[in-house]
């Protein structure tokens, strides 16, 4: 077996420069779903070199499209779709695949897919969105693993309330609706930045979609969407991950293309800890720290706009060395401290019981060995690596890969000493 990739960090390094945030994998995942109920060639540009985007143009290819990309710029022919099955193997590498169904099945009339199956995160069900779709006239059944999904007589219009605001299940709603007879109304709905981004393209699609962002979406269904150009939001996860950085090594950093909207609730936890933050032009973000770190206290993750629960593991990362207890709550999903007994061989003093991790902070992370085990975990790791003391050495690679474009290059072109071999 090839020999297992690494990250290899010595820590103990400034970070210091400019870093350009990139596109946002969470925005481009449904974008390049919706690509689907266009006819003709549609442009993403600002897409991220991720290996979540590239699974999603491997989809897009197995249902006909035809995807190509020059640098950041991703172009889906969607004119024919010859194709309605996610394969298995796709699913399982990508759960969040299930974004497809609503838009193969609102374009097609029918789809078929594996069941999304759990990941490090937990189980991660989609009762949600089959719910929803079964609202809309979809006839879905689950059987053998698979989900058989049709739409007889098309999907039409529903007053849908979600009983949790969930991202995904907003997204599909939303996909399905845009080509559905008549008008749907989406209440409870998600407010994270990429539900906005993504009315915004369907929207220019040719689709008539009103009040993305708030917590009420109505979907006025229409005939045919055309193809469009837009482009992608900034990762606001990939910017929080980058100021954990910059703050656990005492450093200075300036963002670009970065969108202080959307990092709000990050930067105010960040300014809790004594780090000092301004924004300037447009999409500027500056991080320094000019005193020592303190504990935020408590922090709870919620969805859009409170505290988002993805950068709860950086954040995590930069509390075990800040000074004072630091109690973290997992209100989004079941198992996402798995970072924690990785911080733990650094030196971190870090306990957890349920949804509930404390963190004491410590003086000096010490480099280990370590395993990454799921995307943010794994930045969790490289953010933390980049203080300790010494070497450390991080596999796991290809979680970390699915949500950061060559991460340890923009750590290394802002001073860290950090290698990919
Ligand atoms: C999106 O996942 C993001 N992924 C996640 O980012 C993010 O953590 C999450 O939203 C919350 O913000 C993408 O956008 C591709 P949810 P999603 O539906 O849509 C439960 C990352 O690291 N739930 O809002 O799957 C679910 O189990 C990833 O970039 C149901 O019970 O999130 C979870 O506990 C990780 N039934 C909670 O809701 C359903 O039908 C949040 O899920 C759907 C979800």
């Amino acid at each position: 077996m090839a020999e297992q990739q690494r990250i290899v960090i010595n820590g103990g390094k400034r970070l210091e420069g400019e870093i350009s945030v990139q596109g946002a994998k969470n925005s481009a995942l449904p974008l390049l779903a919706a690509t689907v109920l266009c006819g003709g060639q549609s442009v993403l540009h600002n897409c991220p070199h991720l290996s979540d985007c590239d699974f999603a143009c491997r989809i897009l290819e197995c249902l006909g499209c035809k995807c190509t990309r020059e640098k950041n710029t991703v172009t889906v022919d969607s004119s024919v779709i010859s194709g309605t099955e996610v394969p298995a193997s796709l699913m399982r590498e990508m759960r969040s695949s299930i974004i497809f169904l609503g838009s193969v099945l609102a374009r097609c009339g029918h789809c078929r897919m594996s069941f999304p199956g759990g990941c490090e995160l937990g189980p991660r069900p989609i009762d949600f969105h089959l719910s929803a779709l079964r609202e809309m006239g979809a006839q879905i059944d689950e059987r053998h693993g698979y989900l058989e999904c049709t739409a007889p007589k098309g999907l039409h219009g529903a007053r849908i309330t979600l009983s949790f605001s969930s991202v995904g299940a907003t997204e599909n709603i939303m996909l399905a609706a845009s080509l559905a007879e008549g008008t749907t109304e989406i209440h409870n709905a998600a407010r994270e930045p990429e539900i906005a981004d993504l009315a915004a393209f369907l929207n220019k699609c040719g689709g008539k979609i009103k009040g993305a962002g708030e917590s009420t979406v109505v979907i006025e269904g229409v005939k045919q969407l055309g193809a469009c150009e837009h482009r992608i939001m900034p990762d606001r996860i990939a910017a929080a991950t980058y100021l954990c950085c910059g703050a656990i090594t005492g450093g200075e950093l300036i963002l670009t293309n970065a969108d202080h909207d959307h990092l709000r609730p990050v930067i105010a936890v960040l300014e809790r800890m004594a780090c000092s933050i301004y924004t300037y032009g447009k999409g500027n973000v500056f991080i320094n720290v000019r005193r020592p770190l303190v504990s935020p206290r408590t922090v709870r993750t919620n969805v859009h706009p409170g505290f988002p629960t993805d950068a709860q593991p950086p954040l995590m990362a930069l509390t075990a060395v800040a000074e004072g207890t630091s109690v973290f709550v997992e209100n989004i999903f079941e198992n996402r401290f798995k970072h924690a007994g990785e911080l733990v061989r650094l030196g971190a003093n870090i306990s957890v019981e349920g949804r509930v991790a404390v963190v004491i902070g410590t003086k000096k992370l010490l480099g280990a060995e370590l395993v990454a085990t799921d995307l943010r975990g794994g930045a969790a790791l490289v953010t933390a690596a980049l203080a300790a003391e010494g070497t450390s050495r991080i596999t796991g690679l290809s979680h970390i890969d699915r949500g950061y474009e060559n991460i340890e290059g923009v750590l290394r072109s802002v001073g860290a000493d950090i290698v990919r071999k």
